[in-house]
């Protein structure tokens, strides 16, 4: 398995890949091609993928919001969860952003992804605004890491 920064050729794959994965938890349609694209285009976006024997099995895509590093997309493999691609992939977002002069990185989580919701908090990241806060599966938990 190996983790590394991509780009927007290997988009194509990426949104094929996070397919199933949000499919199974949002509850709704994932985000088509055009959609991705369409939420891209005025950003500069950073992309790191994981693949094992070629293939993707994990990705993260985040940009610059607000003056900071904003990770907007991560998804890994179900069958290859609880491996650390998840932290390894959060982990090389915050090592950019660090080398990068971003001062924080922020992620906004819906309640329904238990999964990241645990491995920011171990990470260190805090709740800094909940939006939607009624709704138990999509209020969205709007999280934080400032570096020190
Ligand atoms: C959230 C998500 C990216 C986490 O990915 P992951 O690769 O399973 O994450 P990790 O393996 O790093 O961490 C998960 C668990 O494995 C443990 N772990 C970390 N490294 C490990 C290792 N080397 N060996 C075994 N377990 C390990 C972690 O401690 C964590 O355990 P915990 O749940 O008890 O805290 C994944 O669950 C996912 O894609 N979910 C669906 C999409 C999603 O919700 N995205 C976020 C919303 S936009």
């Amino acid at each position: 398995m190996e983790i590394v920064q991509s780009n927007n050729t290997e988009l194509n794959e990426i949104v094929k890949t996070n397919y199933p994965i949000f499919k199974d938890i949002c509850g709704k349609e994932p985000y088509s091609l055009s959609q991705y694209n369409a939420r891209i285009k005025e950003k500069k976006p950073v992309f790191f993928v994981a693949k094992e024997n070629h293939k993707l099995i994990g990705n993260t895509i985040a940009f610059e919001d607000n003056n900071s590093f904003y990770i907007w997309i991560i998804g890994v493999s179900k069958n290859k969860r609880n491996k650390g691609i998840g932290s390894k992939l959060l982990e090389l977002n915050e090592n950019y952003a660090r080398k990068n002069g971003f001062e924080s990185v922020t992620t906004k989580v819906y309640n329904f992804s238990t999964e990241m919701k645990k491995l920011l908090k171990k990470r260190g990241y805090t709740i800094t605004r909940i939006d939607n806060a009624h709704n138990e599966l999509y209020s969205a938990n709007h999280y934080c890491l400032i570096f020190k």
